[in-house]
């Protein structure tokens, strides 16, 4: 889990930047973060894992204090993180040993950094490149692997900042599909920074930030169903959305947990008599 406790952050000699932000990533969950541009998103994404530190308050990673020193190599472990550009995240000139990197300066058995390095390059779909140069990759491919040099350190939680940012629509989709599975298939906690609502589908919840504070903390269907807090945020609602909200408002369709594209052409068709008909 991750808390965050009165966390105040100013950058030296700037304004207040976050002020007073109380937070919890439990384990396990997927948490979109989203606001404006230069809300503070990543200012406290990088509190979370000790690369800032707290002007005021407390942050937690499992019960480590991200200000003592001591803990900080078993937080970095536990919260890995993933930027927005896909250059500044390569350290390996192969694939393979840029996702080692990582367990290597854990100082484990080369037989377990293999292992673990198998193991991150199959869930990211990587299998097959593992002697390529990073540098020969697509951006996709370059994020993917940004995600594998961090599964390999097995950690508890991750955080995607804009990691989607500078992708096209089908790097940006297989990445958001690894993020999903990370919670999914393996149990990790996920921070989702974006500014693009429609990549919040796959998270349980979603928090806003506004001039420095948390304006909302709660389910994502709860924030999708409050345009006037969009609007005050600045953020477009996302066109699946809007399709949504549109066929419920004329009795097309009944309330869904997700409303993927799927989901609506299904209820409506369906309504509609027309099941199996069409595509
Ligand atoms: N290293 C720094 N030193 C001083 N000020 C900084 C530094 N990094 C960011 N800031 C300032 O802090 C504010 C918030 O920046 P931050 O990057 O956290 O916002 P953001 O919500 O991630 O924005 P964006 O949507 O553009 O990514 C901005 O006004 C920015 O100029
Ligand atoms: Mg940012």
């Amino acid at each position: 889990m991750i808390e965050f406790s009165g966390v105040h952050y100013a950058y030296p000699g700037g304004e207040p930047l976050l002020k007073g932000i109380s937070l919890r990533i439990a384990d396990g969950e997927h948490v979109g973060l989203v606001g404006s541009n230069g809300s503070g998103k990543s200012t406290l994404a990088k509190l979370t894992n000790g690369l800032l530190l707290p002007t005021q308050g407390k942050v937690f990673v499992d019960g480590l204090d991200t200000a003592s020193a001591h803990d900080l190599a078993a937080i970095r472990q536990r919260v890995g993180m993933v930027f927005q550009n896909p250059d500044n995240q390569i350290v390996g000139s192969i694939v393979e040993d840029d996702v080692a990197f990582g367990p290597e300066n854990l100082g484990l058995e080369t037989a377990e950094i293999q292992r673990r390095v198998e193991w991150a390059l199959s869930h990211t779909g990587l299998r097959g490149l593992e002697r390529r140069s990073p540098m020969a990759l697509s951006g996709g491919q370059k994020q993917r692997l940004a995600v594998a040099g961090v599964l390999a350190m097995q950690p508890s939680h991750i955080v995607l900042d804009e990691a989607t940012a500078m992708l096209d629509p089908d790097g940006r989709r297989e990445l958001l599909e690894v993020a999903r599975d990370l919670r999914r298939v393996h149990g990790i906690a996920v921070l989702q920074i974006t500014h693009l609502l429609e990549e919040l589908l796959a998270a349980d919840r979603v928090v806003a930030l506004d001039r420095g504070q948390v304006v909302f903390d709660g389910p994502r269907g709860q924030f999708f169903d409050d345009p006037k807090l969009l609007d005050r945020l600045g953020l477009e609602p996302p066109v699946l959305m809007t399709l949504y909200a549109e066929l419920k408002r004329y009795g097309l369709v009944g309330r869904l947990e997700t409303p993927t594209l799927e989901a609506l052409v299904s209820a409506v068709t369906a309504g509609a008599g027309l099941a199996g008909e069409g595509a």
